[in-house]
Formats: C-alpha cells, structure tokens, sequence
C-alpha cells in the first residue's frame, strides 16, 4: 500500500514508518521538522534496508501538499504532525488550537480533491479527561480535556465524526495513546524531545545518561500503592504496530471508530524511575516535590476493543521499555544531535 505519514520524522511517527517500509509498503512521509530531526529517517531507512519519500513541508502549505498528493499518489494517510506539548498548549492556546486543527483541514481537504479516504489519526487518552473511572473504554461518553492541547483532539475527532457521517466513503481510524515510551530494539531511533522534557520517560533517561540531574517526582500523597501517579506506559514499536493493525481493519471496515492502544496496566512513577535503574545499572537521583497541576493519580487503558477487533495487543513490558529506551538514550546522549 502507499501510505502518506504525517510528521512521520517524530517520535511515533518514525517508528510507525518503519514499521510499514518494513512490511513492504511504499511511504510517503510530509514532515517541516519543526519538532524533528531528519536524519531520524536515514536511520529508519539504515534499519528497513529501504527508504520513504521525504517532502520537507507545512501540512498547512494547501498548494505543496497539493503538489506532493498529486505526484506520489497515496491510497491512505497517517496523520501524527501537529504541537503536542501540553503546558506549552496552556501558554499559547491560539497557537495549539490554530496549528493542530489548520494543519488536519488542509490535510482533509487533499485528501478529498484526490480522492484519498482512509485516515488513521493520532489521538490521545487526554480525550478521556477527568470523568472517567480507569480503566478508561471507548465508549466510555463525553469526551473533554483538561488542556488546549487535549482539546485539539477532542475536536478534531469530533470533526471526524462529521465528516464521516457525511461521506459513508470515508474510513477513518482515531487511535488514543496512552504513554508512549520505549525506542527500537538497534538503539539507532528513538525519543529526542527538545530542551527539557516535559514527560517522566526522558526525563528519567536524561538524568541517567549525566545530562540532567535529578527527577523531580511529582506528588507522593496519591491514593496509589506507593504514592505516585500511575500511568499506562506503552511500547512505542507496540504503538506503531498498533498502527499496522488499524491501516489493516480499515479495509474491510467503512465509518469511523476509536480504538485505545495500552498494556491495561498502570506503573508508578517509582517503578518506572526503578526500572530505568536496573536497566542503566545506575542510580537516578530523585526528589519528591508537590503535584503537578492538572495530573491525574492514575490511568489506564480498556484494551478489550482494540484486540478483539484489531487483533493487536502490546508485547512488551516496563523491563523492555526501560531496556530499550536506555540503549538508545545511552548510545545517542544528545539525540539526533550526537552524530
Ligand atoms: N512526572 C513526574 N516528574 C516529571 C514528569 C512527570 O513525576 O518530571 C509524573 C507525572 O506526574 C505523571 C507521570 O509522571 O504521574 C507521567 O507524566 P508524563 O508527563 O510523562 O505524562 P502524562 O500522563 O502527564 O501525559 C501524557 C502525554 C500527554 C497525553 C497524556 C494522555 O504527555 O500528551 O499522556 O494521557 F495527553
């Protein structure tokens, strides 16, 4: 299949590219690096022996996403690009809302004029907002987030629905993460936020490589078994093969649905830092400090819909994720910057 990839140079993105070169298909990514790093797919296409097309571009730019749909022909998309950061989302809510839902209408508008009508689009367990009880299922109701960031894809699933609804032609997948972490299996790809993390996995990983100096462990007063928060951490070569998995169903299957992609477990920030120890054989320096604003004590994923209908379930633990995340943190102490 050609499958056009969205900010496919990221974090997911490049392990979902892989993924899908890996499996024979022909890949179209469309990234402006804004937030990545290109030579994160020369690596993908080192570890594949195979290499996607690569168009530096805004997927907001009408007229070169025209262009790139026009000459490379794509019979499905995946949709990652856009901002994801979520307190950077609270500080400039014009800027989320304007850059995630502007880029996904230029994108559903190329896709219309060349008749592309399969989507997977990267959606988040923040639609779950704080209403639910864990763990969190698909039809679970209203869908609400705590953040501009999280709204971004309240909506966009919402203008989703709409536009199947309409068109009975689309096929539309919405995949809701919960924690990606994890990176692949070579140590040549994987997670490499700029400046300082905002999320526990790199933060934890840059302090065991030297780069920073302590975690900050945000609250240890939650009703959890030892007092931290509990999150669904996933394997982000599970993830990108939760992809796989979705691109497949979406063949025989028209409309729109919403699928989770989790473990069903939840870890603890102390584990993960602990993990993360054992895999580094290094000590991680720690500080409890107050919670963080917004933070839920704990949530995890319902994951009975996406295996029954998917057929996908995640295969590896907190142990390989921590392994792997290390071995390429270790390899690669600046990221894509240490070469
Ligand atoms: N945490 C710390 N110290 C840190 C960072 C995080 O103790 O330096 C804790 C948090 O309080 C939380 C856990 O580690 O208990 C995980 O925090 P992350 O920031 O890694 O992840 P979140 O669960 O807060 O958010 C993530 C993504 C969002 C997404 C959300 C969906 O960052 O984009 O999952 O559930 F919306």
């Amino acid at each position: 299949m050609r499958v056009l990839v969205t900010g496919g140079a990221g974090y997911i993105g490049s392990h979902t590219v892989l993924a899908l070169l890996e499996r024979g298909d022909d890949v179209i990514v469309v990234d402006n690096f804004a937030n990545s790093s290109p030579v994160s797919l020369e690596r993908v296409a080192r570890i594949a022996g195979r290499a996607p097309q690569v168009h530096r571009l805004d997927v907001a730019d009408a007229a070169a996403l025209d262009a790139v749909f026009a000459a490379e022909r794509p019979e499905a998309v995946i949709h990652f690009a856009g901002l994801k950061a979520v307190g950077e989302s609270v500080a400039e809510p014009l800027r989320y809302y304007s850059e995630n839902l502007g880029t996904t209408f230029a994108l559903l508008a190329a896709m219309q004029r060349h008749g592309v009508r399969t989507l997977v689009f990267s959606s988040s367990a923040t639609v779950y907002g704080d209403h639910q009880p864990v763990p969190y299922r698909e039809d679970g109701g209203l869908l609400d987030a705590s953040n501009p960031y999280g709204q971004t894809k309240v909506m966009i699933e919402r203008i989703l629905e709409d536009v199947a609804q309409a068109d009975p032609q689309w096929r539309i997948a919405l995949l809701r993460y919960f924690n990606p972490i994890g990176a692949h299996e070579s140590g040549l790809i994987g997670e490499d936020p700029r400046g300082i993390p905002n999320n526990l996995a790199p933060y934890v990983a840059q302090v065991a490589v030297g780069r920073l100096a302590e975690v900050g462990v945000f609250g240890d007063d939650y009703p959890t078994a030892d007092g931290t928060g509990e999150r669904d951490y996933i394997h982000v070569v599970d993830l990108a093969a939760g992809h796989v998995a979705a691109l497949e169903h979406l063949r025989t299957r028209d409309g729109i649905r919403a699928w989770n992609l989790g473990t069903g477990r939840g870890t603890s920030v102390l584990e993960l830092i602990a993990a993360f120890e054992k895999a580094s054989g290094r000590p991680i320096p720690r500080r409890i400090l107050p919670r963080r604003g917004g933070d839920l004590a704990q949530t995890w994923a319902d994951t009975a819909r996406a295996e029954s209908e998917l057929g996908w379930r995640a295969q590896r633990d907190i142990v390989d994720m921590a392994a792997d995340s290390w071995r390429w943190q270790s390899a690669n102490p600046q990221g894509y910057d240490s070469e």
